[in-house]
């Protein structure tokens, strides 16, 4: 079970160590629960912090190539050689801000498991796709151009974040996810897949639905953004 918090843009050094002196403070150590994993998304110049912390970190980004001129951009060799483990592949932001297209998310899964991390595709439909009842073709597409040529490992998992659930309060219904996260495993077993990866919910994850949707049938673990801000919020869904 894998319980993933997502910074974002948020947080620098100072703030970070204080947040990991809060977080090792409340789960008094990382093998309080030994079933639960918790990884943290935190911005590059966190990594240190994190690093020291005793917990399990990564990236929120890598770029396909591991060096040469691309100016601005964080490698998966330097998030490997600070320690990082995981790395958010895909996320909607990256793909709605930055212009992200499944082949670029195929392209830095390849590169992060050949280093050995994990990386975690992100994938979820707008709210629109979701009207016009296009879940189906949206997520296989995703996952059809994602996942080419990639073999699926235990290094390898999977978020469903409805885009209109990220950010905005709105979290989609246990129905809604089961069902969804049930179509993600028959369109990886038609497009060929042997294995199917831990799949993670993510979308509004707060204290008051965590324990509900985690027990959702499916359901691998969380990816949360604005609640994992404050360690007593992200704790409290650690605990489930
Ligand atoms: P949220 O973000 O929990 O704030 O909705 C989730 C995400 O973007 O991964």
């Amino acid at each position: 079970m894998i319980i993933a918090a997502n910074w974002k843009l948020h947080y620098g050094p100072a703030e970070a160590a204080t947040y990991f002196q809060q977080w090792i403070a409340l789960t008094k150590g990382p093998l309080t629960y030994p079933e639960r994993q918790a990884v943290f998304f935190t911005p590059p110049y966190c990594w240190a912090t994190s690093h020291s912390s005793n917990v399990l970190f990564g990236a929120q980004n890598i770029h396909t190539e591991n060096s040469g001129a691309f100016t601005g951009e964080n490698s998966a060799s330097v998030l490997k050689a600070m320690g990082g483990q995981w790395v958010l592949v895909g996320h909607s932001e990256r793909r709605q801000w930055f212009g992200e297209t499944s082949e670029v998310t195929q392209k830095k899964i390849s590169t992060a498991l050949s280093l050995g991390l994990k990386p975690l595709l992100c994938i979820g439909e707008t709210l629109e796709e979701r009207k016009q009842n296009r879940v189906e073709d949206v997520l296989k597409n995703q996952l059809s151009l994602g996942l080419k040529d990639i073999e699926v490992t235990a290094d390898l998992a999977l978020a469903y974040e409805p885009i209109w659930a990220i950010g905005t309060g709105l979290t989609a219904s246990t129905q809604d996810i089961s069902a969804t996260h049930s179509l993600i495993q028959t369109i990886l077993t038609d497009l060929g897949f042997k294995k199917v990866p831990a799949i993670l919910y993510g979308g509004s994850v707060k204290p008051e639905n965590a324990a509900e949707i985690l027990s959702t049938a499916g359901v691998s673990g969380l990816l949360v953004g604005g609640a994992s801000l404050k360690p007593d919020s992200f704790f409290s869904i650690f605990q489930g």
